[in-house]
C-alpha cells in the first residue's frame, strides 16, 4: 500500500514507519520536525533506496502539502502529528487548537484530494474521557476532556466523521493509552517512563508530581504499531481504545524502572500539575473484535526493553 504517515519522525511514528517499510509498503512521512527528529528514521535508508520511503518536511497545517501530494494518489492516511502535550495544551490552547483541529482538517483535505480509501486517526484515551466514572472505561462512557487538547482531540473527531460521511473514506480512530519505550524523548515534559530513565541514567533525582497514587495505563509502543498495522485492513469508521485495561501508579512505577536499573535514590516530590487525571484505563475490547488486537507486552517486559534501549542509544 502507498500509506503517508503523518509525525512520522516521532515516537509512536518513527517505531511506526520501520514496521511498515518491513513490510513492503511504500511510506511518505510528513513532518515538521517540532518534537520529532530526523535521526529516528535513520532505519529507513534501505527502503529510499527502492523509492519506498520519502519525507516531506512541512507542517500539517500549509498548503504546501496539498501541493506536494497534488496528483501522488495514495491508498492510506496514518494520522499522528499532533501538538501531543496536555501542560502545553494548557499554556497555549490557540496553538493546540491550530495543530490538531485544523492541521487534521487539512490532512483530512489532503486525503480527499487523493483518492485515499483508508484514514486511522490518532486521539487520547487518557484525556478525551476526562476524569472517568468507571474504570477500565470504554468506548461508549461519555467524552468530556479536562485539557484543551483533549477537547482538540475530540473536536477533531467530529471533521474526521464529517469527511467520512462526505467523501466516503473509512475512518478509524485508536484512543492510545499511555504508550512508552524506545525513542519516546527522554529530555520532554511528558513521557514519564522515558524521563525517568533518562534522569537515572544521568544520574538525577526523579520528580514525581502530586502524590504519585494517580494511575495510569501503559501500553508498550510495538503493541500500539500492532494496532495501527491491523487497522489499515480491518474496522470501518469505528472509536476503539488501545491500552492494557490495567492500571499502574506513578510510585509503582517509578519503583519498577528504579528496580530493573539498579537505583536506589527516592524520587522526589512536586505539586500535581494542571490538566492531569487522577485514574485512568482503558477498556480495548472493541479493538480486540474489530482488529482482533490485544497487548502483547507486559509492563516488567516493556520496560526492560525500553531501559536497554536507552542504555545503549540515550544521547543529550
Ligand atoms: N505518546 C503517548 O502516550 C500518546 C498517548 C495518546 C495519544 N498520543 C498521540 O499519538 C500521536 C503521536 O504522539 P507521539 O507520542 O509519537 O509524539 P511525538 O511528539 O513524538 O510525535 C508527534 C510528531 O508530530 C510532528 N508534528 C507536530 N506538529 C506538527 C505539524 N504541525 N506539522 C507536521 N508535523 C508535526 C512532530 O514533529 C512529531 O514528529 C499524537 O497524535 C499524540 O497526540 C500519544
Amino acid at each position: 500500500m502507498r500509506i503517508v504517515v503523518t509525525g512520522g519522525a516521532g515516537f509512536i511514528g518513527s517505531n511506526l514507519v520501520d514496521s511498515l517499510l518491513e513490510e513492503g509498503h511504500t511510506v511518505t512521512v510528513v513532518d515538521n520536525l517540532s518534537t520529532g527528529k530526523f535521526d529516528n528514521l535513520m532505519g529507513v535508508k534501505e527502503a529510499a533506496k527502492e523509492n519506498r520511503f520519502s519525507f516531506l518536511h512541512i507542517d500539517i497545517r500549509d498548503d504546501a502539502m496539498l501541493a506536494a501530494f497534488k496528483g501522488k494518489e495514495q491508498d492510506a492516511v496514518i494520522h499522528l502529528a499532533a501538538q501531543p502535550d496536555v501542560r502545553v495544551s494548557v499554556k497555549n490552547p490557540v496553538m493546540d487548537a491550530d495543530v490538531n483541529v485544523l492541521g487534521t482538517i487539512n490532512v483530512l483535505k489532503m486525503a480527499a484530494d487523493n483518492g485515499v480509501k483508508r484514514f486511522i486517526n490518532t486521539s487520547s484515551g487518557g484525556c478525551v474521557y476526562g476524569e472517568p466514572e468507571s474504570i477500565p472505561v470504554s468506548e461508549e462512557a461519555p467524552r468530556r476532556p479536562d485539557s484543551p487538547y483533549g477537547v482538540s482531540k475530540l473536536v477533531a473527531e467530529e471533521y474526521i466523521r464529517y469527511f467520512e460521511r462526505t467523501y466516503g473514506i473509512s475512518c478509524s480512530t485508536l484512543a492510545l493509552a499511555n504508550v512508552y519505550g524506545p525513542r519516546q524523548n527522554a529530555f520532554g515534559e511528558a513521557g514519564v517512563v522515558a524521563i525517568f530513565i533518562g534522569k537515572i541514567l544521568a544520574g538525577e533525582e526523579c520528580t514525581i508530581f502530586g502524590n504519585g497514587e494517580q494511575t495510569r495505563d501503559f501500553v508498550y509502543v510495538d503493541d500500539v504499531v500492532d494496532a495501527y498495522r491491523a487497522a489499515l485492513s480491518r474496522g470501518d469508521g469505528e472509536f476503539m481504545n488501545i491500552g492494557t485495561g490495567l492500571q499502574t501508579s506513578v510510585n509503582e512505577l517509578y519503583q519498577g524502572i528504579a528496580d530493573i536499573m539498579d537505583w536506589e535514590e527516592a524520587a522526589a516530590y512536586a505539586p500535581a500539575r494542571d490538566g492531569e487525571l487522577d485514574h485512568i484505563a482503558l477498556d480495548a475490547g472493541r479493538a480486540g473484535k474489530v482488529l482482533k488486537w490485544k497487548p502483547r507486552t507486559s509492563l516488567q517486559d516493556g520496560l526492560s526493553r525500553t531501559v536497554d534501549w536507552y542504555r545503549q542509544n540515550l544521547r543529550r
